[in-house]
């Protein structure tokens, strides 16, 4: 029974990655997965929490009413010791969370996204010209996969790029786990007190961009300006952390799939694209550490009872591997219909962003490829540095060449 497990009995989470298996979760994970939907793990601190592996039952929990969001709530598994910062909304529950997200929601809609897609695609061909006058080889994530999503969330919000060092810094110390809490704390409220300023300034002199629509909200008495200030950097770390992760490494997981790669680069085909897109978040499943929630009531999920106050993680990278809903779950396969993923998580706190994030990544993969049809690893993949440290996975570095 794993429920009556010790904390010392638990297995420990989250689990390494194989050697050598850079794109895969964790064998452990897998084994998990195939003994049944749940079991307890324990966490950093050595409480346990329960882990839910499958598909179905993750979406089950995260569509359910009766779990929180709040990383204030005894009981919430924590993926690190709190830094004391509120990353606004995505840690609320509703109905504060929807008026808040309601917000912001216009910004990210399809079809205005899509208004957007001819000033990223001029980014993405700007950034890749300049790639190419440079020397190589080059670091394929400061050379293109950061600034791309980053130059796109500072237009989005209102944000000067000038300051990309300080916000880029910041980002990577509050989503490191291992970033001591006070590193952490000190990034945080570096980042807020940015954020602040800019709203301050918005505030005086409003411009067309999201953040001053935030700071209208304040000027309307809906927001304070702290939770102005915490929005933005909400908004700000999840708009260019995740899609860069993605780019590089979707790009190193095409490089080693060579076929895949060449079906992507050789096709005009948006469709085709989007669902080579759809297919690398899937595979890839970013955010490894799992969708985060503690129960507020009883909750019985495959037959097992979720006390009241007991943490529940979905990994959700598993769950894209599930073999119930995705044959040869371990094959990436661009042509497959991969829509269904997990990958922007489900429920009330699916990715806001994901329109963005889509269009961002469509553009840069189907222009990179094609742009740079000899692109290259510089190093062997044993010598890259994987994030295995950080709430969203990916490469510190990627050398290429071409
Ligand atoms: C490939 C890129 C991205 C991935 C993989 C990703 C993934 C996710 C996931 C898994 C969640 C759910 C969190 C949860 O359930 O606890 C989420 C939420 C969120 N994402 Fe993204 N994201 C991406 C890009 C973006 C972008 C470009 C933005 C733009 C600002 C963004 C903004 C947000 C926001 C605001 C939330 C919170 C939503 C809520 O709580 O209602 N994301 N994202």
């Amino acid at each position: 029974m794993t429920d009556t497990l010790s904390p010392a009995d638990a297995p420990e989470f989250p689990m390494a990655r194989a050697a050598g298996c850079p794109f895969d979760p964790p064998p452990a994970l897998r084994a998990l997965q195939q003994e049944g939907p749940l079991t307890k793990v324990r966490l950093w601190e050595g409480r346990t929490s329960w882990l839910v592996t499958t598909y179905a039952e993750q979406r089950a929990v995260l569509a359910d009413p009766r779990v929180s969001a709040d990383i204030t709530r005894p009981g919430y598994p924590s993926p690190a010791p709190s830094s004391g910062g509120s990353l606004s909304f995505i840690l609320m529950d509703d109905p504060e969370h929807a008026r808040q997200r309601r917000m912001v929601q216009a910004a990210f809609t399809v079809r205005r996204v899509e208004s957007m897609r001819p000033a990223v695609q001029k980014i993405v061909d700007d950034m890749i010209d300049d790639m190419l006058a440079g020397p190589k080889p080059v670091d394929l994530v400061e050379a293109f996969a950061l600034p791309v999503p980053s130059l796109v969330i500072c237009e989005l919000l209102g944000v000067p790029y000038a300051d990309h060092d300080f916000f880029q810094h910041s980002s990577k110390t509050i989503i490191r786990r291992t970033a001591t809490p006070e590193q952490r704390a000190a990034a945080f409220g570096g980042l807020a007190q940015y954020l602040d300023g800019l709203v301050g300034k918005k505030l005086a002199e409003p411009g067309d961009d999201l953040l001053s629509r935030v700071a209208g909200r304040v000027s309307a008495g809906e927001l304070t300006r702290q939770e102005a200030a915490q929005m933005g950097v909400l908004l700000l770390i999840a708009g260019h952390e995740t899609t860069a992760n993605m780019i590089a490494l979707g790009t190193l997981a095409l490089l080693q799939n060579p076929g895949q790669l060449a079906l992507l680069r050789d096709t005009d085909d948006p469709k085709l694209v989007a669902g080579a897109v759809e297919e690398l978040l899937r595979y890839l499943n970013i955010t490894h550490n799992g969708r985060r929630r503690v129960a507020l009531e009883d909750i019985e999920i495959a037959g097992q009872t979720i006390r009241a106050g007991e943490g529940i993680i979905m990994a959700n990278d598993i769950g894209n591997r599930d073999p119930a809903v995705f044959p040869d779950p371990d094959e990436l396969d661009i042509r497959r219909d991969a829509r269904r993923h997990v990958a922007f998580g489900f429920g009330v706190h699916q990715c806001l962003g994901q329109p963005l994030a889509r269009m961002e990544l469509q553009v840069a993969y189907s222009t990179l490829y094609r742009r740079v049809p000899t692109l290259s690893l510089a190093t062997d993949l044993d010598q890259i540095p994987f994030k295995h440290d950080g709430a969203v996975y990916g490469v510190y570095e990627l050398p290429v060449t071409w």
